[in-house]
């Protein structure tokens, strides 16, 4: 019997390099060195040699098993390695990337400056109301006194509602303001009232300065004696709190809102100079509301008695007394989404505005 052993080594050891993966490796170890593999066959073969033979052929088939045996730990070492390289890589962390840090969240400047109002009118008094988004023809119209033919009423100012034939709901609309809450405390309610309305309003209009959203406050006080002074002593007040300067400059300038007699629009005064706004101080005014005292006509329609009540409302740009205070320019950013504004004009949540601890 003749073995080549440099042949069965080669041959092995090709096929050891050649396994892709441990389990392969290891069926090429069973069939190379196992019990029943080709080199035990072949030592089981060296009996019938003669003594010198057997000699230099054993010794040559122990060195083809070390050689397997050796190439066999080198490719285990390699497809283990191998192995965790793609593990690693599967499952990477780059410890390079800069670190995301916690976001603690911020208040949008819209809340915050709802819960400044608030916190300002309840301390005099007032109770937060509220009504629907979506309001009946009758409630943001009519009832306050604002007639079928009112330039509010055409189409290119109020959103209106499909109806179920995809035509126009003339009777349902997006509110246009927070007056038609005025409608249903006194529907609902007895006097004396004074609640305000903060919420969402719609109109279709959308440039630098109006988004077809935006928010608006509504005041009204309703009791047995009320008169122009008590509206201008509560907007003083208020506009003295909120902007947090004493004795804010007023200015009231007549003008005509159908469901308040007289009507009125409030400035309050400020300065521009060196394009700095500063409020409560200078010369130059900005217009910030509208009030006036409850039309006679609203509060019959709404069943209250006007020879026996009289009432002062107000409704006031949530977004524009916001920008006003935080130096915010331009409208259209309080609805971007954008978190590195929110970031820069947010407030810490929380910290509920108070008027003993400071508002913001
Ligand atoms: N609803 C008015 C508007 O959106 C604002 C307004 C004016 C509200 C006078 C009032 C008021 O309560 O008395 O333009």
């Amino acid at each position: 019997m003749s073995i080549d052993t440099s042949q069965l080594a080669e041959d092995l050891i090709r096929r050891v390099e050649g396994a892709e993966d441990l389990r392969s490796l290891d069926d090429i170890r069973v069939e190379a060195l196992g019990k029943k593999g080709r080199i035990t066959a072949e030592m089981k073969q060296l009996g019938q040699l003669d003594a010198e033979a057997r000699k230099a052929a054993g010794q040559a088939l122990n060195q083809v098993k070390e050689q397997v045996a050796g190439a066999i730990e080198r490719r285990k070492r390699d497809l283990e390695t191998a192995a965790l390289d793609a593990q690693l890589a599967a499952e990477a962390v780059d410890v390079s990337l800069p670190s995301r840090p916690e976001r603690a969240g911020k208040l949008h400047p819209i809340s915050q400056t709802i819960d400044e109002i608030v916190a300002i009118l309840g301390q005099m008094g007032f109770e937060v109301a509220e009504g629907p988004d979506i309001e009946d023809d009758y409630k943001n119209f009519t009832a306050l006194n604002i007639p079928p033919e009112h330039p509010a009423r055409q189409m290119h100012d109020t959103f209106y509602l499909a109806d179920e034939a995809g035509g126009v709901d003339m009777t349902t609309v997006l509110r246009t303001h927070t007056s038609p809450v005025q409608v249903r405390t006194m529907e609902s309610r007895e006097p004396p009232i004074r609640v305000i309305a903060p919420g969402r309003t719609y109109r279709s209009d959308s440039d630098m300065t109006h988004t077809p959203m935006f928010h608006q406050v509504e005041a009204l006080v309703i009791d047995k004696v009320t008169h122009f002074g008590h509206l201008k002593g509560c907007l003083q007040d208020f506009c003295s709190a909120y902007f947090e300067v004493e004795d804010v400059p007023l200015r009231f300038r007549p003008s005509y809102f159908p469901f308040t007699e007289p009507s009125a629009e409030v400035d309050i005064g400020c300065s521009r100079k060196d394009g700095e706004l500063r409020i409560g101080a200078g010369d130059d005014w900005l217009e910030i509301l509208g009030c006036g005292m409850v039309h006679p006509k609203v509060l019959a329609m709404s069943g209250i008695d006007p020879d026996e009540y009289q009432g002062f409302a107000f409704g006031m740009g949530i977004e524009r007394i916001a920008m006003l205070k935080y130096g915010i320019p331009d409208l259209r950013t309080f609805f971007d989404a954008d978190l590195r504004w929110l970031d820069h004009y947010g407030f810490a949540p929380m910290e509920v505005p108070t008027l003993i601890r400071g508002l913001s």
